[in-house]
Formats: C-alpha cells, structure tokens, sequence
C-alpha cells in the first residue's frame, strides 16, 4: 500500500523537463516512486533510473513503476555510491534528489522512526549500515552523542537530554523508540512540552541523521550529480530542514560562481567558467493548498541548477537569497 504523498510534483516537473529526444532521469531517492510514476507518465520515450538504499521501499516502487518496466531500472544503492561510480560519458539529462525518508518509514518500515510507536530503535534506511540508533544512544560517549544532537539536530537542550538518557540507559538499555521519546520529553523543560512539534523531534532526526550519514551522501551525491549531467541537464534538490538546505544553498553559490580569484584582485587571472547555471534564486516552497493537503510538505525547499551548454548567462551566484 502507497502511503506516501510526493512532495510539490508540480513544481518539479515544471523545473525538470527533459529533452525531445527522451532523456535520462535519475529519481536518487526513488522511495515509493512518486515522483517517478510522474515523469514517466508524462514523457512516455524517457528513461529512468530509480535509487533507493531501502530495498523493501523499493519493493513497493516496482509494483507501482510496473506498467512502466521496459524503460526503468530500480537499484538498491546510496545515491552517493552509485553516482561517483557512474563512469559512462555525461549523459544524464535530469538527477532529483528528494532527500529524508518517506511516510513509509515512520508507518511501515517498524525500524522505531516514529515516536509513539514502541518498534526497536533501529532508523538504519539499509541493513548494510553498520550502527543502529540504539547502539549510537547505548554505547556512545555521553560528549559525542551531545555532539550528535546539537550538529544534526540543532538541539539547544542536548546536554540535558544525553544526561536523562546516560542515567536511564545504566538501568536498562533503551531498545524502543517510544521509550526514547518519553525519555527526551522527560529531560527538556517544560515549555518544550507543549509546542506543536513533539520534544523530541529534533533528537530523532539527529539520529536518524547520524545512522544513514546523511549529510556526507548529499555532499558527495551533489559534487557527482554535476561531473555527470550533460550539458543543459538539471538537478533539482528537495530538503526538508535547514542542514541540509544549507548545504545544497552553498554547493548551488559556489558552483555557479565564475571567477574564483580572491575579491580584492583587479582582474580575473583564473578564467573560471562556472559549473552550474541556477535556475532558482530563491528556493521553491509548497503552495497553500498543498501543505494543508499534505503537511510534510510544509518545510519543504525546492532548488534546481542547470549545467550550462557554453559559458552560463543566467542568475549569478549574488542571485542566491542569503
Ligand atoms: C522523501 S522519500 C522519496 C519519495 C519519492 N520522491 C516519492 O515521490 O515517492 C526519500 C527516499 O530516499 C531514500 N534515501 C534517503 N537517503 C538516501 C541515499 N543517500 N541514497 C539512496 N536513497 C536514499 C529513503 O529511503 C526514502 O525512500
């Protein structure tokens, strides 16, 4: 059963549009194929290739992309893996990358993603990863997992929580994601307690961050994406919380800059030519009837660049919002 909502497929589409000849698009985060189901009903010479580190998730896109099979591959793989051992010439028209997880994960997949939900704390997207979200809340250094909390959670209240958690975890370790949940709602003060958001969201997805190394694959995932698109390819990136928008902001600026020389020389002795041509100055959000349709997509941040033919002549890097 489909259970996920795609997240702005009209603006995607819209920003994403191959050539007429077909095209080749890369869904990095194919999840339960949204996204994909879109593209390939829309343009029915394109091909795609479906990435998900997920094999159940992947599962469930098979089924739906089925009608579709003559021009789609699905692989299980990290996006970041898979895009740095593509070595055929740069041919990729369209990469997206819908980063996070899926509704999926926090109502099918059992892996303690979801705060009420006493499943073993688990949040590794692959079996493949080597540490669960319990051994990091079990066995770390009570500094590295405050340290955990407050680079991937942007948590104010990590030492207090850790501290909650060091002294519950000598009595028994905490295997469940529900007790870890009342653990940290335990530990925050109380106006934390009765915000919209539950006191512990920023936990799980330090966590949850930390588990799948998220931010390295989406650094690594950006610079590849760029070396294989072809000429006049897109990218577009959705993120979900402001890390990983940061990250995609500074590649976008940095690789869409001309020169590189220092400010104060008079004149360019690089000669830079920039990587990518932004198609987005400001990011792209959800309109008002999609998040009250769909609330997830409340925080989402939609970027796209466009790798230029010959020398770039659109929006310039001062044109990314600060
Ligand atoms: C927000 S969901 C994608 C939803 C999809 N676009 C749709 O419309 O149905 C993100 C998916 O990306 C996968 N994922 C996250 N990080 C990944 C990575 N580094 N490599 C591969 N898959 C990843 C997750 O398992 C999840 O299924």
């Amino acid at each position: 059963m489909i259970v996920h909502q795609s997240v702005m497929p009209e603006e995607v589409l819209a920003n994403l549009v191959p050539p007429e000849t077909g095209g080749l698009f890369i869904d990095t985060t194919v999840g339960e194929g949204g996204h994909a189901e879109a593209f390939l009903q829309r343009y029915p010479t394109l091909s795609l290739i479906g990435l998900d580190a997920d094999a159940s998730i992947l599962d469930v896109a098979r089924e739906r992309l089925s009608p579709y099979a003559e021009r789609t591959r699905l692989v299980k793989a990290w996006f970041g893996a898979f895009l740095a051992a593509w070595d055929t010439p740069p041919a990729v028209d369209l990469i997206l990358m819908d980063l996070g997880i899926s509704r999926y994960h926090y109502e099918a997949s059992g892996r303690g993603f979801s705060f009420d939900r006493d499943e073993t704390l688990d949040m590794r997207l692959g079996a493949d990863l080597p540490v669960t979200a319990a051994d990091l809340v079990n066995d770390s250094d009570p500094a590295d997992l405050a340290d955990i909390l407050f680079r991937f959670g942007e948590e104010g209240n990590a030492r207090a929580i850790v501290s909650r958690i060091v002294r519950e975890r000598e009595k028994v370790p905490i295997t469940s994601a529900s007790r870890l949940a009342a653990i940290v709602a335990g530990a925050v003060p109380a106006q934390f307690r009765h915000r919209r958001t539950h006191p512990a969201t920023r936990t799980f997805q330090a966590l949850r961050i930390a588990v799948n190394r998220e931010l390295e694959q989406l650094e690594t995932g950006l610079a590849e994406a760029v070396r294989i698109l072809a000429p006049s390819g897109r990218i577009g990136v959705i993120t979900f919380h402001s890390l990983e928008d940061r990250i995609v902001k500074h590649f976008f600026r940095e690789k869409s800059r001309e020169c590189t020389c220092p400010p104060e020389w008079p004149i360019c002795q690089c000669g830079g030519k920039a990587a990518l041509r932004l198609v987005t100055g400001k990011p792209l959000t959800a309109s008002e009837g999609e998040v009250s349709r769909n609330p997830a997509s409340r925080s989402a941040k939609l970027r796209v660049a466009e790798k230029p033919r010959v020398a770039p002549s659109g929006a310039s890097a001062a044109e990314v919002d600060a």
